[in-house]
């Protein structure tokens, strides 16, 4: 389980708490949406989960430990994989094949372990027909499926897609949408997704829904629903249903 409990945050140099008193938690097992207004704090959260970031105040654990225990932090990258809107970002190699790599070289696995480990989730996610291309060159749709596969193959046990798939057409997203849950459902780990899709909440099992740096709403899906105009009023996108059972009141 991930735990977030009374986290407050704010950036060097700003004088605005970014996140106050936030507490959620995120089961071990499962699929968790998480949506929020743009600037309410969602991929500060991500960061935070991972140890990229650390809280002011509150803590943030990790199975039970707080990020700021975990030695040494690549343990804790490796367990929280996180994938970024966009993957141009993430990218540091020249070829696909080496960007599956890259993670884990850094662990220090064996050479010969590495290498199975690279054509199992080049041929998981398509990308053996590529695996000599540039990342770069690549259509937004197979540069998150290399982004994804470049951090499932480390195994997290929790994957935070952070609105990963908000650039992608229709097809490209539900492919990669299917890909990551696959890819969770078959270790038993859990999914993080960080969406303003409805459609994508709906998927999950635990909704958690945050504005203004503090968690306003979370349960199952059925919250999405349930509370259409007050999300509404505060920015997180609803579905188009919703939004006309909503205006009925
Ligand atoms: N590096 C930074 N330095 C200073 N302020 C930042 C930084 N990154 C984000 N912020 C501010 O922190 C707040 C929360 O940003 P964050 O990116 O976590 O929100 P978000 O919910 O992910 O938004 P979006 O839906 O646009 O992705 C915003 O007001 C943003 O301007
Ligand atoms: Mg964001």
């Amino acid at each position: 389980m991930i735990e977030f409990r009374d986290v407050t945050f704010r950036y060097p140099g700003s004088d605005i708490d970014v996140l106050r008193n936030l507490s959620f938690r995120i089961p071990g097992k499962g699929v968790t949406a998480m949506m929020g207004a743009n600037g309410s704090g969602k991929s500060t959260s991500a960061l935070l989960m991972n140890g990229i970031l650390t809280p002011a105040s509150g803590v943030v654990e990790v199975d039970s430990v707080p990020t700021t225990e975990w030695n040494p932090q690549s343990d804790l990258r490796r367990l929280v994989g996180v994938v970024f809107q966009d993957p141009n970002l993430q990218f540091t190699s020249m070829t696909v094949e080496r960007e599956i790599a890259f993670g884990l070289e850094n662990a220090k696995i064996p050479f010969d372990l590495m290498r199975g480990s690279v054509e199992e989730f080049l041929g998981r996610f398509d990308l053996s027909g590529i695996r000599d291309q540039s990342p770069a060159s690549l259509s937004g749709g197979e540069k998150q499926r290399v982004a994804l596969a470049s951090v499932a193959v480390s195994c997290p046990h929790y994957l935070v897609l952070d609105e990963a798939t908000t650039l992608l057409s229709p097809r490209a997203r539900r492919k990669l949408l299917a890909d990551a849950i696959a890819e969770a459902g078959s270790r038993e780990s859990a999914l993080v997704l960080i969406t303003q899709f409805p459609d994508e909440a709906l998927l999950a099992d635990h909704v958690v829904i945050i504005g203004n740096g503090a968690v306003v709403l979370q349960g199952g899906p059925e919250v999405l629903a349930a509370s259409a105009a007050e999300l509404i009023r505060l920015g997180v996108p609803v579905s188009l249903r919703d939004r006309l059972i909503a205006d009925e009141y």
